[in-house]
């Protein structure tokens, strides 16, 4: 094995002994799929559903049921959503048969290089789905999982980023409850991003998933097993445990950026000559990586949500009357802010009854400015 960074922050992890931790999390996706119970798995980006989907359905294929992951990440029409779906249940062992693709030619519609498409004419190329033939095509795919379930194996499908379907098109929860909630031998895992787009598509009561899946959280990473797994794959070096505990208790649990720290921390522990210094170097570097996100994410803050999240980072209550003060704005804008920041729940969370920023680092940017 070529002995590089073996941090890798950028991309999902696919190999389930990269994970650190998630063992409850697992047991509770593979109890839900053992009683075909469908779990809803909500975080804030970056926090490793992705990750946990992977090893889930790795353990699942190991016992023996068959597994399909499908990524609806940033799908914008309902043909990009037939497209992934295809994608993901090619993955089935039925597939060698070639099932979806007879399926699909039931309906006129072929698999290309770029995607679906519908033939209009003998021998011309075809062109791409229209919205109601999408939709048709999804109906169609779907029932696939149910209907490989009569032979008694259970399936298991993944669908990432299932609330950005809602951009495609805001009725397609609707099509896919109709058609996947008899089925038997199937369990879906629902994966999420948007906190409120994920409540909008289970807890609201006029939506049709309303109440059909069981939810699921990622809490932080637990300190001593992350210190342990970045401490064990950094170079030896004198200032290794104490370098590998700053930057462990810096990122809070945070997995990509624990990564994305202890990828920087690696590098500069190569260098045998690196000092005390080593574990600010890395963050040092991890912030000079992020500043151009951090300078856009700023730049699209309205006033009041720059000060809520300029509190936050220095500890303080944004809603307090001291930070309404100094920014000289009302406490009730301040208050209007937080609900905004919390409903998008990317950047803050609610730690009983404190609020905090999830991301350490843009904590760290905003107190540098
Ligand atoms: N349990 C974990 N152990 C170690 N690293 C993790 C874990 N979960 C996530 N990560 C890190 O976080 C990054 C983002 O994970 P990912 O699964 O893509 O998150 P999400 O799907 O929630 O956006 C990965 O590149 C990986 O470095
Ligand atoms: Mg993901």
């Amino acid at each position: 094995m070529a002995a590089g960074n073996p941090f890798d922050y950028q991309r999902p992890l696919t190999r389930p002994a990269g994970l650190i931790d998630r063992r409850d999390e697992l047991d509770a996706l593979q109890r839900a799929a053992a009683d075909e119970v469908a779990v809803r798995l909500a975080s804030p980006r970056r926090f490793g559903k992705t990750s946990l989907l992977h090893a889930h359905l790795d353990a699942m294929r190991e016992a023996g049921h068959r597994t399909s992951y499908v990524d609806f990440d940033r799908v914008g029409t309902v043909a990009d959503v037939a497209d992934r779906l295809v994608d993901g249940l090619r993955q089935l062992p039925v597939d060698p048969e070639r099932r979806i693709e007879r399926r699909l030619s039931r309906l006129g519609v072929s698999i290309g290089t770029t995607g679906l498409t519908v033939q209009v004419a003998p021998r011309r190329p075809g062109r791409s789905l229209d919205a109601d033939e999408a939709r048709g095509v999804i109906r169609d795919l779907l029932a696939l999982p149910g209907e490989l379930g009569a032979d008694g194996t259970l399936t298991v499908v993944a669908m990432d980023e299932f609330q950005d379907l809602l951009t495609a098109d805001d009725r397609l929860d609707g099509v896919f409850r109709s058609v996947i909630q008899h089925q038997r031998s199937v369990a879906y895992v629902f994966a999420g991003s948007s906190a409120s787009l994920m409540r909008e598509l289970f807890s609201h009561r006029e939506r049709p998933f309303y109440g059909q899946a069981r939810p699921l959280e990622l809490p932080p990473l637990p300190e001593d097993e992350t210190f342990l797994h970045v401490r064990d794959r950094l170079p030896a070096h004198p200032q290794r445990d104490a370098a590998a505990a700053q930057i462990v208790q810096f990122a809070a649990g945070h997995p990509q950026r624990t990564m994305l720290l202890a990828h920087h921390l690696f590098d500069r522990l190569e260098a045998p000559a690196a000092g005390e210094e080593a574990a600010r170097e890395a963050l040092d570097a991890a912030l000079r990586e992020l500043d151009d996100s951090y300078i856009s994410l700023w730049t699209g803050m309205g006033r009041a949500e720059r000060a809520a999240v300029v509190a936050l980072a220095d500890g303080l209550s944004p809603t307090s009357r001291g930070v309404a003060q100094d920014h000289g704005t009302a406490r009730s804008s301040m208050q209007r802010a937080v609900e905004r920041l919390e409903a998008d729940g990317q950047l803050v969370f609610r730690h009983g009854t404190r609020l905090e920023l999830l991301d350490p680092l843009f904590a760290e940017w905003l107190r540098r400015r």
